[in-house]
């Protein structure tokens, strides 16, 4: 398992994270990764996904993948494709990318066959808590309304890190729980951590950012 805590980056779709500029983007992230010597996990589109994995050594992560064994599904993507791309794991569930609960446990179990992590994003404390059963490696909760905004979670509701921790010690404390939406500054995760979080999810922030390095900088001394 990834050293925590940890600050996980998705790319999303932003075209200022795809192609040859995810790459130029992982560049800087790495950098600054390697300076403070914490995990940084990054969520790079699923076009580039193996591109970036082989221009870097940070741990990388699919944004999704579906419920199925590999063969006729056209259009799709499946953990045993992640796997050979060379993932540490993937995401799923991502508000912009909702899957129903038997379709995530049979990911989750897919996933897990193959060795790769799995990092289930959640809407709310109930939903974490439906999802804590199922075992994935992290629950990532970020309530929908904030997601691209400029207040952070740990701002707006700190109250949902809070419960969202104490769900997970009741029902399975072996899942790490990270939290999202509208993390921009050291002060979020900085708050994100001392509320019981294992770490952050955030993607403008960084994607968006006129210096990512510098940002991503700042972000690692908040988990300190
Ligand atoms: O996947 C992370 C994301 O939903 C959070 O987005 O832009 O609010 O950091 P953002």
């Amino acid at each position: 398992m990834l050293k925590t805590p940890l600050i996980a980056v998705s790319y999303k779709v932003y075209a200022e994270a795809t192609g040859k500029r995810a790459l130029e983007l992982t560049g800087k992230i790495e950098k600054a990764a390697r300076e403070y010597g914490d995990t940084v996990i990054i969520v790079p589109n699923l076009v580039d996904l193996k591109t970036v994995i082989e221009a870097t050594e940070l741990p990388v992560f699919a944004q999704h993948i579906d419920p199925y064994a590999p063969g006729s599904h056209t259009g799709s993507v499946t953990a045993e494709m992640i796997a050979d791309a060379g993932a540490t794991g993937t995401m799923i569930n991502h508000s912009e990318k909702r899957m129903i609960l038997a379709d995530i446990d049979f990911a989750i179990k897919r996933a897990k066959e193959l060795n790769l992590e799995t990092m289930v994003c959640t809407n709310n404390v109930d939903v974490t808590g439906a999802v804590a059963a199922l075992c994935p490696t992290y629950v990532a909760i970020e309530p929908p309304e904030l997601i691209g905004g400029d207040i952070s979670v740990s701002t707006a509701k700190p109250e949902v890190i809070s419960g969202s921790v104490e769900i997970i010690n009741r029902i399975n404390p072996e899942v790490k729980v990270l939290c999202g939406a509208g993390v921009k500054k050291k002060e979020d995760v900085k708050k994100a951590v001392e509320l019981g979080a294992d770490g952050v999810l955030l993607a403008s922030g960084i994607v968006k950012a006129k210096d990512p390095e510098a940002v991503m900088s700042s972000l690692l001394e908040g988990l300190h």
